[in-house]
């Protein structure tokens, strides 16, 4: 298969990728349009599909569906880019330069009719996934005001209605899955907030309003950037469909001097005729296959006792806690805030990277010593990009945070945003962490980031920071090749394919409550794998939500992910503490189904498969009497195997389990849990 062909009599590209093709051909004004997203065709057939759809009127628009809108002639959906040129001259009269194809990477070079631009549209095709990943590049050599500049627009085929899945929520509520009829007009699903945010995810799924989790067509788009973006998806009187999207929220603009690169993140597109599951597992092993840095590492359990003391860390308690923790299998100790600088509550410290005298007399290495005498690894909370008022480095530098002279300086947990994209601060972040990353022995961070950005004076700014981010994160893992990183914000407010290229999961949601977890780990999983979901089991009652819920079923729903325990192990019975360590030890046993295995969402539960093993979990909240317990259909089975449960012996027949389903038989209580090993027959 070759990745990109080329049609030059009709000067029409053909992608391809094991399943799918894409096709975009240059109009005779040279716009590059898009043609074709679905299954798969052959270079004849691209050539001979139709160019885009009938203008109706003198107030309609050209009809082509462009690759990246611009605002030159007829062109009234969405603009992708909106570029000023020197007199207020807009719009990008398109002029083909030339095309270049290296293995699946395809770029076309374009400039304009009358300004000296160099616009680049990319594509990356892989051998081995359906996704597609985009993005654009533009050079002037004259400056140039840019008020829009997406990464890609995506074009759906016709069809007669269209539905949009995609994610809302909240602090502790985050990826609420919403599925419903795309508006007619225009759609915006943005974060204006710095960070991708916990009230969206950027993501989204189109299909024609027939698709199941199991069948039908899903066209999807996530784009792989951690800070304000925003996805604009439109559906026209014509019955169009498509999504344009890239960094930065409305309202800002961006100062190009001549001369200089602009370089948007990817946009990735995937179509799937196998239903939203199908789109989900495509993603999955994208992220694993692309994305990741470390993908075939199992996930350390992790133990982390922020729910447990709060802000009261100490040397005493953290020593007893660890002792606690390596007793039920944990095999990472992560310290989280408060073990540095004057940190005693959230109105002071953050800054001072150093551990705070009191609690930590003798440094961190008594603390880290007795973590590694039990065997665990040892990690360690930071929040680099954040300080608070009260702190030696803000009175030292008061002029580091995002601020506008003369306004007032909006606190959010009593904090405010240090300004990473002025290089003097990027460089003090990454010499401290370099510096604390090489004085312990540390093996894992947790990044937390916890407040939107206000105030910021300089619309660069917005994309800076988040470059400066990555480039830290990235240099500090070069430098530590041993080092492991988890990405917080306040629970899930950075959770996105920019963030995962370097680092190995995200903090899913600071809502630890089992049972609200389901529906958070049920949108979650639409688009990223369950090796990156941490997931913790805590104390019953849940600090947050108050809801009683017995231990297994903690489990259960936390094993569906990166395991950790967050609770009280203080307040835990010896019974409870056994209880604990069983069910550590049998997700150690199932962790690879789980974590490197093809997941498959059922009514009520996960089913994972991998190699010649199959678990499913299974859980339920409350349930009114009289309620039908639905089927657990398994998926993906040979209908012709056998699969012996490994804990009862009982023999199941794997066209049976697709067909009539794994029988369970929970007990009526609330909560009931179960979780399901099979191994197929040799
Ligand atoms: C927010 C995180 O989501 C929590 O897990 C915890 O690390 C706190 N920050 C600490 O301030």
């Amino acid at each position: 298969m070759q990745p990109v062909t080329f049609d030059a009599a009709s000067r029409t590209w053909l992608l391809r990728t094991p399943a799918t093709s894409y096709v975009l051909r240059l109009d005779a004004g040279d716009v590059p349009v898009h043609l074709h997203w679905g299954p798969v065709l052959t270079l004849e057939q691209a050539a001979a599909l139709p160019s885009g759809t009938r203008q109706s009127s003198s107030f309609d628009g050209t009809g082509a569906l462009d690759e990246l809108v611009t605002e030159a002639g007829a062109r009234f959906h969405t603009p992708s880019l909106q570029i000023v040129f020197p007199g207020g001259v807009r719009g990008v009269d398109w002029r083909f330069k030339a095309h270049e194809s290296d293995g699946g990477h395809l770029v076309l070079r374009f400039g304009d009719a009358h300004e000296p631009l160099e616009l680049e549209l990319h594509y990356r095709v892989h051998d081995d996934s359906d996704v597609i990943e985009r993005w654009t590049r533009l050079v002037c050599r004259v400056p140039v005001t840019l008020l829009r500049c997406d990464s890609a627009a995506w074009s759906v085929p016709m069809r007669d209605g269209y539905r949009l899945s995609h994610v809302t929520g909240d602090w502790s509520a985050e990826h609420g899955l919403h599925r419903t009829e795309l508006a007619a007009g225009e759609t915006t699903l943005t974060s204006r907030r710095g960070l991708t945010s916990h009230a969206a995810n950027p993501w989204v799924m189109l299909d024609a309003g027939d698709a199941t989790e199991r069948h039908g067509e899903v066209w999807s788009g996530a784009l792989a950037w951690s800070g304000s973006w925003r996805i604009t998806v439109t559906r026209d009187a014509a019955g169009r469909a498509g999504w344009t999207g890239g960094f930065g929220h409305e309202g800002l603009s961006w100062r190009l001097e001549p001369g200089e690169e602009w370089v948007t993140p990817v946009f990735a597109g995937l179509y799937s005729a196998h239903g939203h599951g199908g789109a989900s597992r495509t993603w999955h092993d994208y992220v694993s296959r692309h994305v990741l840095p470390e993908p075939g590492e199992l996930r350390p359990v992790v133990y982390n006792a922020w729910e447990a003391v709060g802000f009261d860390v100490g040397e005493a308690n953290q020593k007893e806690l660890a002792a606690l923790a390596a007793q039920v299998g944990a095999e990472l100790f992560v310290m989280d805030d408060a073990w540095f600088g004057g940190r005693t509550s959230d109105r002071a410290g953050l800054g001072d990277w150093w551990p705070n005298p009191d609690r930590f007399p003798g440094g961190l290495a008594p603390l880290i010593d007795e973590v590694h005498r039990h065997g665990m690894r040892f990690g360690l909370w930071v929040e680099p990009e954040m300080v608070n008022p009260d702190s030696d480095l803000y009175r030292a530098h008061p002029d580091w945070v995002l601020h506008q002279p003369g306004r007032p300086r909006t606190e959010l947990r009593h904090q405010l945003v240090l300004d990473l994209s002025r290089p003097e601060v990027a460089y003090w972040a990454q010499e401290w962490l370099n510096r604390l990353v090489s004085e312990h022995e540390i093996d894992f961070l947790k990044w937390d980031c916890n407040r939107a950005f206000t105030e910021v004076a300089d619309d660069r700014a917005w994309i800076g920071h988040v470059r400066a981010v990555y480039a830290i994160l990235d240099r500090l893992r070069a430098d530590h090749p041993h080092l492991r990183v988890e990405a917080c914000a306040g629970g899930g407010g950075r959770t996105d394919l920019g963030i995962l290229a370097r680092t190995d999961q995200v903090w899913t949601s600071d809502n630890t409550d089992a049972f609200d977890r389901i529906a958070i780990q049920h949108g979650f999983s639409q688009l990223y794998p369950a090796r990156v979901m941490a997931a913790w089991v805590t104390d019953s009652p849940n600090p947050l939500t108050r809801r009683r819920t017995p231990l297994a079923f903690r489990f259960h729903v936390a094993m569906a992910g990166a395991l950790g325990i967050g609770g009280d192990l203080l307040r835990w019975s010896p019974e409870e503490l056994d209880q604990a360590a069983a069910l550590v030890a049998v997700h150690k046993d199932i962790r690879p189904v789980v974590q490197l295995g093809v997941q498959h969402r059922l009514p009520y539960g996960m089913q994972y498969a991998h190699e010649d093993r199959v678990v499913v979990l299974a859980w339920r909240g409350p349930v009114r009497h009289g309620t039908p317990e639905p089927r657990l259909r398994l998926e993906g089975l040979d209908p012709l195997g056998r699969y012996t449960d490994e804990d009862s012996g009982v023999l199941h027949h794997g066209a049976v389990l697709m067909s009539a389903g794994l029988p369970l038989d929970l007990p009526a209580d609330d909560y009931a849990s179960a979780l399901v090993r099979l191994r197929r027959e040799a």
